[in-house]
């Protein structure tokens, strides 16, 4: 059984639709990736999924419809969302960050025991334990927005273009973490990326949005043997 699903899910800002029936499913212990150039829809859908937007369709969770909850208790369930942008609290440190990501938790050892994984994970993040998030360099930040979202411990981790504006090789050491993570921690992803090799460095399977629509879908080596998900995604 799918893990997530979304069947035929529409979205609009305003009245401008965003998403035109969207359906993707995400396996039990599985990743998968969502491609697309900009404006294609990516973000549209990560948002629609951890209820921050009105949407129609069906997104079944655990095989029950938990489209119109609201981001709270979506979250609550163990939805994730690592937005673009990377959201983090500038003004708290990196150590209060990860505190208010495990903030629906009470298991207090295993809060500790988290952190100190978080800080195993990105090394970087345990050298600026004190600092404020708003010191951070961008890739500082994305790091902490990972762990973040590790620290509630979910089941769904919702990841929205962790590599953007950051150099080649910072990108590189998150997407390293995220496969770590993959591999370690008991859950389930969606990588939403403009960069395809990033992305199946992780995944095993990925959609292409086009204007709100799925263009295409398939495994990493299907899509990847593909010429024009080549010259799109995958620089020639
Ligand atoms: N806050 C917003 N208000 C109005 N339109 C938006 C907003 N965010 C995104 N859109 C529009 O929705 C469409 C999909 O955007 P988005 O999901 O952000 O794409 P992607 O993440 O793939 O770049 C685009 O046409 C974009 O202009
Ligand atoms: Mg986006």
């Amino acid at each position: 059984m799918s893990l997530l699903e979304l069947e035929n899910v529409t979205a609009s800002y305003g009245h401008a639709q965003a998403l035109h029936g969207v359906s993707l499913s995400l396996p039990e212990n599985g990743a998968i990736g969502i491609l697309g150039a900009n404006g294609a829809g990516k973000t549209t859908t990560l948002r629609a999924i951890s209820g921050m937007l009105k949407t129609t369709g069906r997104i079944l969770f655990e095989g029950k419809d938990i489209a119109g909850l609201g981001p709270d208790r979506v979250a609550r369930l163990g939805i994730a969302h690592v937005p673009e942008g990377r959201g983090t609290l500038p003004q708290l440190s990196v150590r209060d960050n990860l505190l208010v990501g495990a903030y629906q938790r009470k298991d207090r050892k295993q809060i500790a025991a988290d952190i100190d994984y978080c800080l195993d994970l990105f090394p970087n993040l345990r050298e600026r334990i004190k600092s404020n998030a708003a010191a951070l360099s961008g890739g500082e930040q994305q790091m902490l927005a990972v762990a973040r979202a590790v620290m509630a411990r979910p089941r769904v981790m919702l990841l929205d273009e962790a590599s953007l504006g950051l150099a080649p090789s910072t990108a590189r050491r998150v997407y390293e973490a995220v496969v770590r993570l993959r591999r370690e921690a008991q859950l389930s992803m969606v990588v939403v990326e403009q960069n395809a090799v990033l992305a199946f460095s992780v995944v095993d399977h990925a959609t292409v949005l086009e204007t709100g629509k799925v263009a295409l879908a398939g495994d990493k080596a299907e899509l990847m043997g593909m010429d024009a998900v080549r010259r799109a995604y995958l620089g020639g």
